[in-house]
């Protein structure tokens, strides 16, 4: 039983780690993991599936990593950013439909931390919700003044746990990154992390260590989704993630982290997973709430739902399918 397995090897990493990468090795279909994944997150949150939703507030970014979409690099996309009260209004109008709200962007230093303050406040004014803050790297003290005006929640990913890879992919360390994810902790958000599935040059030991990583850091939430090319980056032509590998990871991670929140993320549904991650250990999923006019302009990757469909019909359907599927959201 892969379950037993790991937690028999839980406090022995390197066997851990051989174990995790064999199980990822095959290409075959591993329906007793799935299953595994299935009844634990059944029994921490029954037929319940989280809904969440996502505002794309700016696509400006400073940083470069060279497998996304809005990069600095991009010199010939067209750059947006909401307006401070544009958000709030958008922002307290989504957390009416869905209870929990995420506020996303490319790290754009135009929002100061006091600006950031004022808009959470005003949100947490106006309407009863939890807020989740993925804005990407800030000092400890922008962070701090963030948690102080009543953000709950802060979604930075660690991306690959490969200290190599990442500094390719990034130029710049992976320390830095986890420094991040210790300042948010000793501040007292909880912490969403996660990874990409397929990047060049990652290794299923490397997706092992990934996994390992989340569990050491007792994560409340991981994005895991497969890496998707994007045609204008420096990692065009590049193979995409494999949707199949991307489901055990994250029965996988089910696994390690029972109690752990894990999406559904938006570039597996890209490649039609969404039905299937929701049986594989996925409970929460995260709807667009960004006004429409920004959709197609947050292009961090292809293929990304750029659907028209007002909130609360998006909602309406949503739950329908979900009921169909015997499942609830919440
Ligand atoms: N493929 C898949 N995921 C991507 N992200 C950015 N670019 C890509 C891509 N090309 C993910 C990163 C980031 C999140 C906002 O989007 O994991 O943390």
């Amino acid at each position: 039983m892969v379950h037993s397995f790991i937690q028999k090897n839980m406090n022995e990493d390197k066997n851990l780690i051989s174990a995790i990468a064999n199980i990822l090795s095959s290409d075959e279909y591993n329906e007793e993991l799935f299953l595994q994944a299935d009844k634990v997150k059944r029994e921490n949150f029954a037929n319940n599936i989280y809904i969440r939703g996502i505002i794309e507030f700016s696509n400006y970014c400073r940083q470069s990593c060279s497998y996304c979409g809005i990069n600095v690099k991009m010199r010939d996309i067209k750059r947006y950013r909401m307006q401070p009260q544009d958000l709030i209004d958008c922002a307290v109008k989504t957390a009416q439909v869905y209870k929990t709200v995420i506020l996303q962007s490319g790290e754009d230093t135009f929002y100061t931390a006091e600006m950031m303050a004022n808009i959470i406040g005003e949100i947490k004014n106006n309407v009863d919700c939890a807020l989740t803050l993925s804005i990407g790297e800030r000092t400890f003290d922008e962070y701090s003044i963030m948690k102080k005006a009543g953000a709950d929640r802060f979604l930075i990913k660690h991306e690959t746990a490969d200290a190599v890879l990442y500094e390719k992919l990034h130029g710049k360390s992976l320390e830095e990154r986890l420094s991040c994810h210790k300042m948010l902790r000793e501040l007292g958000f909880e912490l969403g992390s996660g990874f990409m599935i397929g990047l060049p040059s990652q290794t299923d030991e490397i997706l092992a260590k990934d996994l390992l990583l989340l569990k050491e850091m007792e994560v409340e939430m991981a994005g895991i989704g497969p890496f998707i090319s994007h045609s204008k980056t420096p990692l065009v032509g590049e193979k995409n993630g494999d949707p199949n590998k991307t489901l055990k990871v994250l029965a996988l991670a089910r696994l390690l982290l029972p109690k752990c929140n894990l999406p559904s993320t938006t570039a597996l549904n890209v490649m039609g997973g969404m039905k299937n991650a929701l049986f594989c250990g996925a409970n929460v999923i995260m709807q667009k709430a960004t006004p429409f006019e920004y959709r197609a302009l947050y292009d961090i990757y292809p293929g990304r739902d750029a659907k028209e469909i007002p909130i609360e019909e998006q909602r309406a359907e949503l739950d329908r399918s979900l009921s169909e599927m015997g499942l609830h959201s919440v």
